[in-house]
């Protein structure tokens, strides 16, 4: 017989997409709910007084002050960027140049490659979030470190080889062949072992030739249920390079449709500069824009409008970008969301910025319904919030009437002291 536990506490949970319903009215929420979990499987969630009765053999577990939620998925990260997060005063070219190249480059060792992955992984878990899409380096060893540490915990996690052909090291170069040979062998390796996804991952257009987008593309369309990760539009000196090295596009997205790397399984990191026709073929053609705030304030990239996408019916996702992010907490990001919606005019509402660290994250990795969600046959990822983390969290909270008030406050404060559990496929996390 399968191991079972219930988790007491208070639960949310999304019935529609807060973006479209009003927030309130897309959720419910118990106030003294349980959560059901058999094996590596939610097999129940309801109300803590129906639950108890029926879960008698079950270990319980009480979370007085805890909100039982999905677990955060966090859908653009750089695992090998772990060591350099927080490093000072550049933009974007200088700051991949100074800091990330040469930190990337200390990757070709398999052993610091996965070091870095475990405690990238027990990072992450630390902060609440069970599943992520990270870049890794251009060495294969890179990602076998990254997806054989996922496995070690059972995490459902997304990665790729970082593809580059040119403007970087030379240690980091691949070619537009090994790039494609390395993926395919590494997609060929991992993507459907167990809770393991490829996704295809060419840098971004300044460290790719043509050739070499050509060939992701082409090992795209052989494998179209990979996904494809890259970066597009995040700062204007950056898109203003892309017209010199690319000449004949329409503009940056032209630069990857021209080779096949458009689609419903695309990741569009950043994403803030795009035209209106970008948007426009990005909706026709599907893909997520991932909007990554603490990077887009810490490297000064610019705001991204959450509510301007949403109303153009843009799916979207959200995202620390550690390291070009400052933290790898989604409630600091989700913070972070928050306050560039007020310098762009909506104040989000906490249901919406908790639909982006979840539900929406588990769409756009196309891991839904596996993740993302506390309905029953789903597996168990999830995040427990601790509503009362610290003396100023906790008396905010006390005054709280509703959930909303309750939460806000962590979201806004909280970090990994607000995390009282994180569970794995069943597992509570050391
Ligand atoms: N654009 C290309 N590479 C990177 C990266 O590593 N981080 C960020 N933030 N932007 C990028
Ligand atoms: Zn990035």
């Amino acid at each position: 017989m399968q191991t079972e536990t219930l988790l007491l506490g208070q639960t949310l949970r999304f019935t529609q997409d807060p973006f479209i319903d009003t927030p309130t009215n897309a959720i419910r929420h118990e106030a003294q709910g349980a959560v059901l979990i058999r094996g590596d499987t939610i097999a129940e969630v309801g109300k803590a007084c129906d639950l108890i009765p029926r879960a008698r053999h079950a270990n319980m577990i009480r979370y007085p002050d805890g909100l039982i939620l999905p677990g955060f998925v966090d859908a653009h990260a750089h695992y090998p960027q772990t060591a350099i997060i927080a490093s000072w005063g550049k933009r974007l070219i200088d700051w991949l140049n100074d800091y990330t190249f040469p930190e990337e480059t200390r990757f070709n060792d398999p052993a610091y490659a996965g070091t870095i992955a475990d405690r990238y992984l027990d990072l992450v878990t630390a902060h609440g979030t069970t599943s992520v899409a990270s870049f890794c380096t251009s060495h294969p060893a890179s990602v076998e470190a990254l997806f054989q540490a996922a496995a070690s915990r059972d995490m459902a996690l997304v990665a790729g080889k970082t593809c580059m052909d040119r403007n970087a090291p030379y240690a980091l170069l691949d070619t537009a062949q090994s790039a494609y040979d390395d993926s395919k062998s590494l997609l060929t390796r991992w993507h459907g072992n167990g809770r393991a996804r490829y996704a295809i991952t060419p840098r971004f257009s300044p460290t790719s030739t043509p050739d070499q987008l050509q060939a992701l593309g082409a090992l795209w369309g052989e494998h179209p249920d990979c996904l494809m990760q890259t970066h597009i539009s995040e700062q204007q000196e950056e898109c203003a390079w892309i017209a010199d090295l690319f000449p004949k596009a329409r503009d940056y997205l032209d630069t990857y449709e021209a080779a096949g790397l458009i689609g419903p399984n695309a990741l569009w990191g950043h994403a803030i500069w795009l035209t209106d026709r970008e948007r426009a073929r990005i909706r026709e053609t599907g893909g997520t824009l991932v909007h990554c705030p603490t990077s887009n304030t810490f490297i000064g990239s610019g705001l991204f409008n959450v509510a301007a996408r949403r109303a153009e019916g843009l799916p979207l996702a959200l995202a620390t970008d550690t390291g070009g992010g400052s933290s790898f907490s989604m409630l600091r990001t989700m913070a972070a969301a928050y306050e560039i919606g007020q310098l762009t005019g909506t104040a989000l509402h906490p249901a919406q910025l908790l639909w982006l660290a979840t539900e929406a994250g588990a769409h756009a990795l196309n891991l839904h319904p596996e993740i993302g969600t506390l309905e029953p046959g789903t597996k168990a990822d999830l995040t427990i919030l601790d509503l009362a983390s610290t003396p100023v969290i906790a008396q905010r909270a006390n005054q709280a009437e509703d959930i909303w008030q309750a939460l806000f406050p962590t979201i806004m404060m909280g970090d990994d002291r607000a995390i009282a559990a994180t569970w794995i496929a069943g597992q509570q996390q050391p």
